[in-house]
């Protein structure tokens, strides 16, 4: 049986009852948060050597549905028209797309409706084919993977959450979370008893005997990532998973979500169709176009530096505060200017810890992962970034790999 450490168990006990009661936090006094502050809602930093193997690689993978995709996609070489392949009837749904995920990373796919994000997740999955390409899983040719190892694959290392939360109707909603653990072999007992930790992880305890259609759509989508979450993936594919519920619960989700993510440091391929939540979740952020990954960076220099005219469509209204690290605006230590209380992580959203340093007269410590304090930062800095522009901040290199 698998076994849940109880620590990773704490956290997601609190993720999940947030989902029904408010954070916390928002009801503590500032004070009472400010040691923390930074480091509530950040993503751990994911700093690859070069000789780090990726999780995930994809090197020029091409999606195309239809009767004559592998023929058409041969005599092209890999420059596909989307409009010529479908005035020959074939849709194209991934373009050829080639990058890396790496572990502990989460990547999320971003795009239009029937841009080609779920048919990219679908691929890496292999849920469907794809038509051309590699694509290596921990260095394994997913590709060349037999049945057998393809089944253990999917079993042992891989979570789905679905787009359409793909419940199985006639099973309540503890035989749905239960049904994974079973087709790994579980015995019914440990499984059900995992289940229903489950069913009070996603705060759905009461409900655990209703059927699907008895559940409205946010509750059926938390039965898709408690199901998902059962079987402990190293990773993660989520489709639009907080797409059904209300912009309130949807919040606290992601908060909790990356909060989540920092303490069970998984691999995860996330697909929404909203660039706020793709800047909130993102390490780094694929824009998908017409089944064409536009651009892959990370947040700050997408909307610094977009890289087409589409991407920038997307990032035009973005305040900077909201992707600009407070280690872009910082100064450096000055043993003679006097410090306040508070510190900030370097590595924390301005717009998360905005309020608090501005709630100071003095400057405040920035410190990095291990509390070592690496800068100063001036409440002025702050407002010059959220009333003046860019211009005050340094702006990201380009991409870190
Ligand atoms: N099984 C299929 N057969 C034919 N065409 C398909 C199939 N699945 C997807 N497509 C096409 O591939 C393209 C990409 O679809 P996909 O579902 O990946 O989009 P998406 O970005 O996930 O959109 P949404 O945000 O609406 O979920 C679309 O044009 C779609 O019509
Ligand atoms: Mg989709």
């Amino acid at each position: 049986m698998i076994q849940i450490s109880p620590l990773a168990l704490a956290t997601r006990e609190e993720f999940f009852s947030r989902l029904m009661y408010p954070s916390e936090a928002i009801r503590l006094p500032l004070a009472c948060v400010k040691r923390l502050i930074g480091y509530q809602i950040m993503p751990p930093s994911i700093a690859p050597t070069n000789k780090e193997q990726p999780v995930i690689l994809c090197d020029s993978v091409f999606k195309v549905f239809g009767e004559n995709a592998k023929k058409m996609l041969e005599g092209v070489q890999g420059n596909v028209d989307a409009k010529a392949f479908q005035d020959a009837g074939c849709i194209v749904g991934v373009n050829n797309a080639s990058f890396e995920v790496f572990k502990g990373e989460m990547l999320v796919v971003m795009g239009l409706s029937g841009s080609g994000k779920s048919t990219l997740l679908r691929c890496i999955s292999k849920l469907t084919d794809a038509t051309a390409g590699n694509i290596y899983i921990d260095g394994q040719d997913l590709l060349a993977m037999n049945n057998k190892q393809l089944i253990e694959l999917r079993r042992n290392k891989m979570g789905m959450v679905f787009q359409s939360f793909a419940l199985l109707p006639h099973k309540t909603v503890l035989e749905n979370i239960a049904f994974p653990l079973q087709v790994k072999g579980g015995k019914t007992q440990d499984s059900i008893k995992k289940a229903m930790e489950m069913v009070e992880l996603v705060g759905l305890g009461g409900r655990e005997n209703y059927f699907p259609r008895e559940l409205s759509g946010g509750q059926q989508q938390r039965v898709g990532i408690a199901r998902s979450l059962a079987i402990e993936p190293d990773i993660w594919f989520l489709d639009e998973p907080f797409s059904a519920l209300d912009p309130l619960i949807r919040k606290e989700m992601q908060d909790e979500f990356l909060r989540l993510q920092g303490v069970l440091n998984k691999t995860i391929l996330f697909v929404t169709h909203d660039f706020d939540e793709a800047l909130r979740l993102a390490d780094r952020i694929a824009i998908m176009k017409d089944g064409v990954i536009e651009q892959l960076d990370t947040p700050a220099n997408i909307v610094l530096h977009p890289a087409t005219e589409y991407v920038h469509k997307f990032t035009e209204e973005v305040p900077r505060e909201k992707v600009l690290k407070i280690e872009s605006v910082m100064e450096p230590i000055n043993s003679s200017e006097h410090i306040g209380d508070l510190q900030v992580s370097k590595d924390a959203i301005i717009e998360t810890v905005a309020e608090a340093v501005l709630n100071e007269s003095k400057a405040v410590s920035v410190v990095d992962a291990n509390d070592r304090v690496v800068g100063i930062l001036h409440p002025s800095k702050v407002i010059s970034v959220l009333f003046g522009g860019q211009s005050q901040a340094s702006e990201p290199a380009a991409t870190p790999r």
